[in-house]
């Protein structure tokens, strides 16, 4: 889109690329990096100098870092961007934005609202996320990768990219062997009419107590299973009625998160597993290993079991069937799967054998594994509740609610709040926190759980920044002014000319460059960072800077600053988008 946001700082290394051309076209492939940093070392940093310098040296040229940064700082070509450019320390050159460019970047921002970058290449992306297991409890890992997913493809949907959200659910494991045996038992009818499982999570235990302790059981289950994975109409009607139960319930969740995502499990690829294993085969890939068919990566020391000794397939079988088909007849650009840490050497094992039977090529594909950490309690001990192993997700979601309202009614905002208006809010906070709380964390690392941590109104929370949100929301709305009326009197043009309107107004500009840079690695807490500094800047400006002038006696408003006005509207929609992006939904009023 030509008409999107500028991604200033990459502009920057733009610019900064073609001025080492200029200086030193002896050098190829310079990975030119730009910082933000504080306004006392300007908005931006060239801090390539030294490394240049070293590129230099192997090429026969000795300059010092600061000969190297100023050669630089000489060929950067005249642009509308940079006002100076200051050379400091051993080699830094601090980049300061000229003031004309923040005042029509941010003008573009108030009068067109917030719009993607610019320049970004358009891809199509599958995500793989969620995939829970049909029958078992879906626990708070895959509430993880649920939130994390989500919130990736929201990114990439923004950038303008097209993304497929995948569920590979568990619905073709070993465990429907038991389930089905299980089945046939309780509810002999159920080819004919729909088996009434009720709570499958009790089901599934009682299969599990009888193929646990029941050698006849067992062997059924196995007998079942074979039928299944055969395609007896029968079973496969088993198997669909036990399916549509897990369906429905993790539906609620994704319901009440507020997440899209299509099904589409271990079953669909049954077909393409087949020609799988053939291709494999015919490649001269596949291993005997004691009855066994498993194939190597180089230097991976574990190999994937492609074919089990009873012919059956497995879980490696499902994901080498699937990257084939996300690579090669989806013609995805990039597929990203979003799974705990611990299956990190399974992910490096499918994507190198991919490469090794040809079907991924990852110059041209990006294949990659966005893994995370598990969910600890607050006594850093695995996650569960007081009184099982697990905690249930719509128990958890509960509790968020619960605690959510608590929250509210200490506030006393059900004082003020309608009755809706109170309930709107809960749930804003409730789901709102358990996201963020996830969100904010670097992914790579164990998370601790904390209701108590989540909810609390000071520090970089969701709570807080609702609050903040509203707030600046509620502005406009008691000064009574239309956002027609502010885009039509700023118009002309916005002069920021106090330096915490300078500030605000530069840090609002920096979201496009922000949520590019999300993309590199894929974590997404830069970006919560991001949302809290905006609302810290905002208050910094918000406190010396009248917007609305009241007469001190009768409490009337006198004067209304619009270019101020326009401010918090252009810092509002910044934090509603990036609310959106991590899925969050800030209410009005709270
Ligand atoms: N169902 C798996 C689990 O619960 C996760 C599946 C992730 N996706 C994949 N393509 N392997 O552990």
């Amino acid at each position: 889109d030509p008409n999107g946001m500028v991604n200033i700082l990459g502009k920057l290394e733009e610019l900064f690329g073609l001025a080492i051309k200029q200086a030193f076209p002896e050098v190829k492939d310079f990975q030119v990096v730009v910082v933000s940093t504080t306004p006392n070392f300007g908005d931006y940093q060239f801090n390539g100098a030294m490394s240049l310098s070293k590129v230099l040296k192997t090429l026969g040229k000795s300059l010092n870092p600061r000969d190297v940064a100023t050669a630089v700082q000489k060929s950067v070509p005249a642009n509308e961007v940079i006002e100076t450019l200051d050379l400091a320390g051993p080699g830094f050159i601090n980049i300061k934005l000229k003031a004309s460019f923040v005042q029509e970047q941010l003008s573009l921002l108030v009068m067109r609202g917030v719009r993607p970058p610019c320049g970004v290449e358009k891809k199509r992306v599958m995500v793989d996320f969620s995939s829970p297991n049909i029958a078992k409890e879906m626990h708070v890992g895959h509430l993880r990768s649920t939130i994390i997913g989500d919130s990736i493809c929201r990114l990439l949907e923004f950038l303008g990219h097209e993304v497929l959200r995948i569920n590979h659910v568990g619905d073709w494991g070993t465990q429907f062997g038991m389930l089905l045996a299980h089945l046939e038992d309780r509810f002999p009818n159920f080819a004919e009419e729909t088996p009434p499982i009720g709570d499958l999570q009790s089901f599934y235990k009682e299969s599990k107590i009888r193929f646990d302790s029941d050698a006849d059981f067992k062997k059924r289950a196995y007998a079942c299973v074979v039928k299944l994975q055969s395609h007896d109409p029968v079973y496969i009607k088993g198997w669909q009625a036990i399916c549509d139960v897990s369906r429905r319930e993790f539906q609620k969740i994704y319901d009440r998160l507020d997440i899209k995502i299509k099904e589409r499990g271990e079953s669909f690829y049954q077909d393409l597993m087949k020609k799988t294993v053939q291709l494999l085969e015919e490649a001269g890939v596949l291993i005997e290993d004691e009855g066994r068919k498993v194939m190597f990566a180089p230097n991976i020391a574990v190999p994937l079991t492609v074919v089990k000794s009873d012919g059956g397939y497995t879980y490696d079988t499902s994901d080498m069937a699937a990257i084939r088909q996300r690579v090669h007849d989806e013609s995805a650009d990039w597929v990203i799967y979003v799974v705990d840490m611990g299956q990190s050497g399974h992910f490096e094992t499918i994507f190198a054998c991919a490469e090794v039977a040809g079907w991924l090529d990852r110059k041209k594909t990006r294949v990659e594994h966005v893994g995370f950490g598990v969910v600890l309690g607050e006594d850093r001990k695995k996650f569960k509740s007081r009184s099982s192993e697990t905690v249930r997700l719509v128990d958890l979601l509960d509790e968020g609610l619960r605690r959510a309202k608590e929250k509210l009614i200490e506030k006393e905002r059900d004082k003020v709040l309608t009755p809706e208006e109170l309930e709107s809010a809960q749930q804003a906070v409730a789901y709102g926190c358990i996201k963020y709380s996830d969100l904010a964390h670097n992914r790579i690392a164990d998370y601790v759980f904390s209701f108590d941590k989540m909810l609390e109104d000071k520090g970089n929370t969701a709570v807080y920044l609702l609050y903040a949100y509203t707030r600046i929301r509620s502005i406009a709305r008691t000064a009574n002014v239309t956002d027609e009326q502010i885009k039509k009197a700023v118009a002309d043009g916005i002069p920021l000319s106090h330096d915490k309107e300078m500030k605000l107004a530069k840090l609002l500009l920096r979201f496009p460059e922000t949520i590019v840079r999300l993309t590199f690695d894929l974590c997404l807490h830069p970006l919560c960072e991001f949302l809290y500094e905006v609302s810290t800047a905002f208050t910094e400006f918000y406190d010396v800077c009248y917007c609305v002038e009241k007469d001190r006696t009768t409490g009337q408003i006198v004067k209304i600053n619009m270019d101020r006005m326009a401010l918090c509207e252009a810092t509002a929609n910044v934090m509603a988008q990036c609310f959106s992006l991590l899925g969050l939904k800030p209410v009005q009023k709270m």
